[in-house]
């Protein structure tokens, strides 16, 4: 299984990248976690790519590209694996064919802005073990305290919500695109979003008939 998840910040890729990764035993690849692991541990592609992401920018499409490289070559990926973030140009998604990588499936979850907006403002996650949350739809068991590592959890910086704007902007003008590339080749699958992670799950199952 090659699957891509396509869709807005905010979309739910992450979460659904776990748990269809559980689902189907092949690893999930987060070039978000990737990029803010690198940004934490200060090392060349972190300290590239922070201002970036701060901001809401892309990460220059080599950047991404080499770590997509390094990390597929990894033996975990030989049964496949779940791109969550990536491609996110049309530049990322020829790199992938160019480089071999059929992708089967690419699966876009799609939600409005309003609805992004509104959603990002919940969002929080562990700056230890990365794990996400959301103070509505997916509480921890304390509130404000990491259930794997006890950590204190924090709002992602480019949460705020004039960056998630721009985010929104850039994914439109940059990723939106990627549908219509995948549509020609026969590969895109379409799901709504559901207000309900278990509910949106559900649809995705469906629509992946698994
Ligand atoms: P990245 O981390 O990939 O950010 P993103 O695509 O903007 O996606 P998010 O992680 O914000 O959201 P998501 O869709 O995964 O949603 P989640 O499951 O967390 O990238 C960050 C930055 O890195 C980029 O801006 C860019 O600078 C750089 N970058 C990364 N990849 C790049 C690339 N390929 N090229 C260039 N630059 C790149 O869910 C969001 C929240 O909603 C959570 O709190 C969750 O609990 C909740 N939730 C999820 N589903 C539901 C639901 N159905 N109902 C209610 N709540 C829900």
């Amino acid at each position: 299984m090659k699957l891509v998840l396509l869709g807005a910040p905010g979309a739910g890729k992450g979460t659904q990248a776990q748990i269809l990764s559980e689902k189907l035993g092949v690893p999930m690849i987060s070039t978000g976690n990737i990029l803010r692991a690198a940004v934490k541990n200060e090392t060349p592609v972190g300290l590239r790519a922070k201002a970036y992401m701060d901001s809401g920018e892309l990460v220059p499409d080599e950047v991404i590209i080499g770590i997509m490289r390094e990390r597929m070559a990894e033996p975990d990926c030989a049964g496949g694996y779940i791109l969550d973030g990536m491609p996110r140009t049309i530049t990322q998604a020829e790199a992938l064919d160019t480089g071999g990588v059929e992708v089967e499936t690419a699966l876009t979850i799609e939600i409005s802005d309003e609805e992004i907006i509104a959603r990002m403002s919940g969002r929080r996650v562990c700056p230890d073990c990365g794990e996400t949350y959301h103070t509505v739809y997916e509480p921890p068991d304390k509130p404000g305290v990491c259930d794997k590592c006890g950590r204190a959890l924090t709002i992602r910086r480019d949460d705020e919500p004039e960056t998630v704007k721009n985010r929104l902007k850039v994914y439109h003008a940059e990723t939106e695109p990627l549908k219509d590339f995948y549509a020609a080749r026969g590969k895109l699958l379409t799901v709504e979003n559901r207000d309900g992670i278990a509910e949106t799950t559900k649809i995705i199952f469906e629509a992946l008939g698994i």
